[in-house]
This record gives C-alpha cells, structure tokens and sequence, in this order.
C-alpha cells in the first residue's frame, strides 16, 4: 500500500535484553504438576527468563534501551518520543515511558504507554510510525516490555509456565525513500474477547482489596482453549491480509514475525500463509510468552545474527488479550 506521506518511518536501530535468570520446565515440575514433556509438547517453551524480585520492567527496558542508543551512537537528549507497550508497568502511574525517560536522562521528549496485551508492540509501533512520517519527529523509540512473572500466579499450572520477562526496543527515523521502512499496518480490537483473558483487580472495576487479592484476581486469568482458537485465526487473517493487500507471495516474504504465545499457534498462522517454518523467526523456545516484548526481541536477535538483510520484507503478526490483533509490514533498510 503506497502512503500519501513524504516521509516513510524505518527501524534504524534494533535491541533486546533478556534477564540473567533462567526458568527451566524442570523448575515447575518439581513443585507443580506438570511436566516438562507437557509444557514442550503444548507449547514449545523449553525455558523463559525472569527479572529479580527488585528489578521491575523499566529495568529491563533501560537495559535494552542503553544497547540500542550505544548501536545507534545517540544519546538519550536526541529522543524526541518514547512510547513503551506493556501490561506489566513499573506503577499504574505514572507511565513506565515517564520512569524510563527519567533513567535514562532523556532530556528532550515525551511519552506515554500503550496496553494492547501482546499486540503492544505492533500497536506502538504504528502509533510511532504516524509521528514521524507526519514530520513531527525525528527519533522515536519503541520499546516492548515486561516482568510477566510479577502477574503470573506460580501456583497455575495453566498460566504459570507460558510467560517470561525481558525488553527490546526499534528506533524510528524517518527516510524519504518511499520502498523501504513500515509499509503497512492493519490493526483491529474486538473488546468482546475480554472475558477471556485478563488481570482484572488494581483498577477501578476492582479496586485492590483484601477480597481481591484473596481471589487472586491480581493475577492473569487466562481460558487457554478459547484464546488458542481466536488467537489461530486472528492472527492467521491479518496475516493473510497484509500479503495479499501489497502483493506479496511467500516467495516474496523473508520472515513471519509471529507473536510467540504458543508453537502450535505460529504453525497454524505460517501454513496459512503457506510459508516455511525456517522463515518464521523464533525464540518462544528460550523466552517463552514475554508479551510486547516476543516481535521486538525476535528481530533484534535475527538482526545480529546477520540473518535479516536490507530490502527484506518483514511481516509481524499478533494476537492479544482485549482481544487486540494486527500485522505489520516492514521492508528492512538497514
Ligand atoms: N501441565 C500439565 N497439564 C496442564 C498444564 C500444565 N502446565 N496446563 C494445563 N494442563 C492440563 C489442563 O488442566 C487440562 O487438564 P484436564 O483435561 O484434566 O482438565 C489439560 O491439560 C488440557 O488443557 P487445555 O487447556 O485443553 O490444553 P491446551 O492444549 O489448550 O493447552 C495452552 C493449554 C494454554 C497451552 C493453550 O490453550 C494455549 O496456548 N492457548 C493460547 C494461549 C495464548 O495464546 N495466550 C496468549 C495470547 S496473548
């Protein structure tokens, strides 16, 4: 899809960072049960990472933030805008962007957060990519992250095993060069899929009390079955979609960029578009379901392994809670 813009907004610096501290499947078989056999199987996650008890998300997302303006050789006062996707913010408020901007020293910026569960990354990114090609700005960070473990309920067998921690960010800049950078987006909610998959105490619904926290409603109810089959077909859809709409055929498509929920879900979603398992990057095996951060992390580690290349066309694909889903396409120029 050709955009009236002068500008097109692309990814010129990419970055992740992941926490030291490695969860292996063993780990929730010997106190939960459940195996490491079922979880593998189920879901492809071998192992996932977790932050330390005192190191909420903004830690993390400064962490990968400092690589990634150490790759771009830019300091922190050359952000005009930053905006973070999560649903696991340092505070209700103010913002994670606010206490980012401030660990960093960015002296220069705004910001704010986005909440689209696990399509957060994509709808940030195309809520940064409208800011630069208006001209408004000239470097926008992007950043997904999350300490899933500080909203899991390590006693869920159900939950408990699928999600994991970490950060990773893209920089936005704009280039005149009108085939390269975010060529399209397509973005949808459907609000009526909430029931399915929430956190719903700590807001003004219900308020943290004693109540809540006794029913554990601080913590991510998630109905695994209902949320497999609108995940498999949404992202499947947009997917689909977002090929046919610019004209590309697999042959055309270097990688899928699913949002790493579930092994069986990202197959689904690559047959669909009749694309091979060896162009859809992965790392739910290693990280397991890290929220805003699996699509930002997963090109930042196929980036320094040398393995995208300038000019390839890039599809990222999401499926969240709200429910909230997307894809985006992007023709790498860096
Ligand atoms: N270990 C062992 N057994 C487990 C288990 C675990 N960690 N978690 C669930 N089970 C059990 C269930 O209790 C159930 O047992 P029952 O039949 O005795 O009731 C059985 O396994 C099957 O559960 P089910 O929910 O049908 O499994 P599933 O094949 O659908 O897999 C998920 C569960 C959560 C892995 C899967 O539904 C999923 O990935 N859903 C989508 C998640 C997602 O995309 N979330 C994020 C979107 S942002």
């Amino acid at each position: 899809m050709s955009k009236t813009s002068k500008f097109n907004a692309y990814v010129s610096a990419v970055a992740h960072w992941m926490p030291e501290k490695v969860i292996t499947n063993r780990h929730f078989s010997d106190y939960l049960d459940t195996s490491d056999e079922w979880i593998t199987a189920r879901t492809g996650i071998s192992e996932r990472r977790f932050l330390e008890d005192e190191q909420p998300t903004s830690y993390a997302a400064v962490k990968a933030i400092e690589i990634l303006l150490k790759k771009r050789g830019i300091t922190p006062d050359e952000l005009d805008l930053i905006i973070v996707a999560t649903v696991t913010p340092d505070m209700i408020y103010p913002s994670t962007a606010c206490v980012i901007q401030d660990k960093i020293g960015a002296k220069n910026c705004w910001g704010f957060d986005i909440l689209a569960a696990c399509s957060g990354f994509l709808f940030a990114l195309n809520t940064g990519v409208q800011f630069i090609e208006s001209g408004a700005h000239k470097k926008v960070l992007v950043v997904g992250a999350e300490k899933m473990s500080a909203v899991v309920n390590m006693q869920d067998r159900n939950t408990c095993v699928l999600f994991g921690d970490g950060a990773a960010a893209f920089l936005l800049e704009p280039t005149e060069d009108k085939t390269m950078g975010i060529l399209d987006s397509v973005l949808h909610i459907d609000g009526s899929g909430g029931v399915h998959l929430n956190q719903k105490a700590g807001g003004s619904l219900h308020p943290a009390s004693h109540e809540t926290v006794d029913k554990g409603m601080h913590y991510v109810y998630q109905e695994g079955q209902a949320v497999f089959k609108a995940a498999v077909k949404g992202m499947a859809d947009v997917s689909v979609e977002i090929m046919e709409r610019n004209n590309l055929k697999a042959d055309n498509v270097a990688y899928l960029v699913p949002h790493q929920a579930n092994m069986r879900i990202i197959q689904v979603c690559a047959e669909r578009m009749k694309i091979g398992m060896e162009k859809v990057m992965l790392n739910i095996h290693k990280y397991g379901n890290t929220t805003s951060c699996t699509i930002p992390s997963c090109v930042s580690e196929y980036y320094e392994d040398g393995k995208i290349k300038k000019g390839d066309y890039i599809v990222l694909s999401s499926f969240g809670a709200g429910w909230t889903w997307g894809s985006i396409l992007i023709r790498w120029a860096i």
